[in-house]
């Protein structure tokens, strides 16, 4: 049912660890399922150097966690925002008509973590422009 490629991202989960100095951080849950998931990230010249998670949920949503790790290390943010479900499901060889949503996860919470990121970087400029 599922293909080599998740099976591997399943068993041997890529860049799963928390990450405390994280420069950005963004969550998303899935409430029909209750899977959620957490990105960590270490930005430098806006570009991704450093990614990783901590997932709680079911097979798929590990696998397309890794996977979302794996594609958006070393992009720059806008990069990063552009990634899709899709390219996440291709790049594992598809998924189950099922599973397909779990690939949501990695999405959403990759791009509230650099939402997050440009958010403050705007407020910290904005207050320091207002100190100036
Ligand atoms: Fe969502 Fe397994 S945890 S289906
Ligand atoms: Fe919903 Fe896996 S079943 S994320």
């Amino acid at each position: 049912m599922y293909s080599q490629k998740v099976m591997e991202h399943f068993m041997c989960p890529q860049n799963a660890y928390s990450m405390p100095d994280a420069d950005a951080e963004g969550s998303f849950g899935d409430p029909s399922c209750g899977d959620m998931l957490t990105v960590y990230l270490k930005i430098k010249n806006n570009v991704i150097q450093e990614i990783s998670y901590l997932v709680f949920g079911c097979c798929a949503s590990i696998a397309t966690s890794s996977m979302t790790s794996v594609l958006a290390k070393g992009k720059s943010l806008n990069e990063a925002l552009g990634i899709t479900e899709e390219e996440i499901i291709e790049a594992l060889d598809g998924l189950p008509e099922n599973k397909r949503h779990c690939s949501n996860l990695g999405v959403r919470a990759l791009r509230n973590a650099i939402n997050h990121y440009l958010n403050t970087k705007q407020t910290e400029g904005f207050h320091e422009n207002s100190n100036t």
